[in-house]
């Protein structure tokens, strides 16, 4: 049978995709074994359900192709979610209307849910529901991926507390693009510590998706069209919000609850209140923090989500307010900005949405002074103190990959396999660029690999700079070469990770990554930043809220970030990967496997 997953088509669409020629190759010693280690990604018969497996809720969910209004004229060809309620609470599913975005799909922590997964795509896909703890076979890894006409059944088991989820695409290398045309859509899980709590509910908590599209003049998308849109992530010219253009949401003079998601493959966001008011935020990606923090503005990265309490009593009926997204710097490299020209650059200064208070209210809810409990773990809590599990960031003109390797099935490394119910330290990192440098994996051979990527990163540099973008050859080699001479001499020296590597070049090829991790949320334990790398950290820095239960975390440039994960409950594959969806395309991401 044909696969479309076989080694020579990846490994093919993987040199095509990355436009590297031999000549690159061969100065990459490391990356060349890792394809050709390589394994095809088998393809599995579809999962069928389990008739001991006793749901509370099922759901019939169905991607496929649809025409939706977006803007005046033409309907807007796209790829859409739709449910319906099979068994169990019939508002478990509720529409955005007229939205291309997936209905809101509402959970109780301890339900037992089944999804019947219905492909009705030209290609593969399969559904990963991203932040919640799921049994391996449920969480939607490609390995898992159905083909067009076929139905895959997901059982589980609700285990996380209140928070809110995305659903979305996972197929091998089409994420992105998959994601980009539309499919995705917001799971809530519920629990009774949030309901405890009367926060705004009902008419006064509302989801805002938050995406960024380019479009054409007969109202369709557009999507990557050259290399460096991968390189540096697609962005759109036109912000939507739920699947709106020019979003505004109608409120009374009270509170409400803004449940606020990035669903942009890669724009990040720096988000405020237009008229100085801090903003409320009252949970992050895993749910509520213990108790509310305000924050002049917050940064927002693909796949990271807030919960926001938004006060609007005392404001005149008539009044706006306009959340905006505020200038910041150093998320892309200063090469990328040039070649991102689009008419709305990341970090510039725009709309998101518009809030007008259009009707006044005497009574308001007030804002709990505690909001919840969960267990904060310490570092001597960790099965590896001394030892954080590595996930180094390496960054080339051509490929984006993780501890110096991209994307492989059946390709874990020996600190990527995980011992069950076990708690680790981890350390997200720069390996090449922002001079911050960690021994942390005490490994060689991923050293030995990254430095091999060394080599391979100059040379790409070089020829990307002399023939794309037409500038002076001389800056192009200059700066290959001081990275190339990096990666050889980290490489033969076969030790700790990034030590002393903060050189012109890297630097200037360093860019933010929202790195994110399936299975149970994480807390993060610190930050540091690379001498010389405040500058830019100074724009975003005060964005952050590390309190709370997070999955996926934005690292900037010169960035290390330490973070504390526990592996509960279930053994097999969980993916690591940058949420920026093209980057996570062209391969970075990784698998843990836990056994
Ligand atoms: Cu939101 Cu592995 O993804
Ligand atoms: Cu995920
Ligand atoms: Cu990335």
């Amino acid at each position: 049978m044909f696969s479309p997953n076989n080694n020579n088509y990846s490994r093919r669409r993987f040199l095509s995709q990355s436009g590297l020629g031999l000549l690159a190759f061969a100065g990459m010693p490391g990356l060349l074994n890792a394809m050709e280690g390589m394994q095809a990604m088998p393809k599995l018969p579809p999962r069928q359900a389990n008739p001991n497996f006793k749901a509370d809720v099922e759901i019939e969910l169905f991607c496929k192709p649809a025409s939706v209004p977006i803007f005046v004229g033409q309907q807007t060809r796209v790829l859409q979610y739709s449910a319906r309620v099979l068994n169990g609470p019939k508002d478990a599913v509720t529409e955005i209307p007229g939205s291309y975005l997936g209905p809101l799909i509402h959970l109780q922590k301890g339900q037992k849910v089944r999804i019947h997964l219905h492909n009705g795509l030209s290609e593969t896909t399969v559904t990963h529901w991203h932040g919640l703890h799921v049994p391996a076979e449920m969480d939607g890894h490609p390995l898992y991926a159905i083909d067009p006409g076929e139905k895959l059944v997901y059982e589980f088991e609700v285990l996380n507390r209140a928070s809110m989820n995305i659903y979305h695409p996972h197929p091998h290398e089409i994420t992105a693009k998959q994601v980009y045309h539309g499919l995705a859509g917001a799971l809530f899980v519920h629990d009774e510590e949030e309901a405890a709590l009367g926060l705004p509910s009902g008419a006064y908590e509302i989801p805002i998706v938050i995406q960024d599209r380019l479009f054409d003049d007969q109202n369709q998308l557009v999507y990557v069209r050259h290399m460096h849109e991968r390189m540096m992530g697609f962005y759109g010219d036109r912000i939507l919000v739920n699947g709106r253009a020019e979003f505004q949401i109608d409120v009374e003079s009270r509170a409400y609850r803004l449940r606020i998601l990035n669903g942009s493959t890669a724009r990040i966001y720096k988000l405020a209140w237009d008229d100085g008011t801090h903003i409320t935020v009252i949970g992050v990606d895993g749910g509520l923090l213990e108790k509310p923090e305000t924050k002049p503005y917050m940064m927002l990265a693909p796949g990271e989500r807030l919960d926001v309490w938004a006060d609007f009593s005392g404001r005149a009926e008539g009044s706006q307010l306009v959340m905006r997204s505020l200038p910041f710097s150093g998320v892309l490299p200063s090469m990328g900005m040039m070649m991102h020209r689009g008419s709305l650059p990341v970090g510039s200064d725009y709309p998101v949405f518009t809030v007008k208070v259009t009707r006044k209210v005497s009574d308001s809810p007030k804002l709990p002074n505690t909001l919840s409990s969960f267990r904060r773990y310490q570092i001597a809590d960790t099965a590896n103190p001394n030892k954080p599990v590595p996930i180094g960031i390496s960054e080339a003109h051509m490929a984006m990959l993780l501890n110096g390797r991209p994307y492989a099935y059946n390709d874990v490394q020996d600190f990527e396999r995980i011992p069950v119910n076990s708690i680790q330290l981890m350390e997200i990192f720069h390996a090449h660029g922002g001079g911050h440098g960690q021994p942390a994996a005490g490994d060689g051979q991923a050293a030995g690999q990254q430095g091999g990527m060394g080599m391979g990163m100059g040379m790409g540099m070089g020829m990307g700079m002399g023939m794309g973008m037409g500038m002076g050859m001389g800056m192009g080699m200059g700066m290959g070469m001081g990275m190339g001479m990096g990666g050889m001499r980290h490489g033969g020296m076969g030790g700790g990770m990034g030590g002393g590597m903060g050189m012109g070049g890297g630097m200037m090829m360093s860019m933010a990554h929202p790195i994110h991790m399936h299975g149970q949320s994480f807390q993060i334990v610190s930050r540091s930043i690379a001498n010389g790398m405040e500058h830019d950290y100074a724009t975003v820095s005060d964005g952050f809220i590390d309190s709370g239960l997070k999955d996926t975390v934005l690292v900037m440039p010169g960035e290390s970030v330490r973070l504390i994960k526990p592996f509960q409950d279930f053994k097999g594959l969980f993916m690591y990967h940058c949420h920026n969806l093209e980057h996570e395309d062209m391969g970075m991401m990784r698998d843990f496997l836990v056994v």
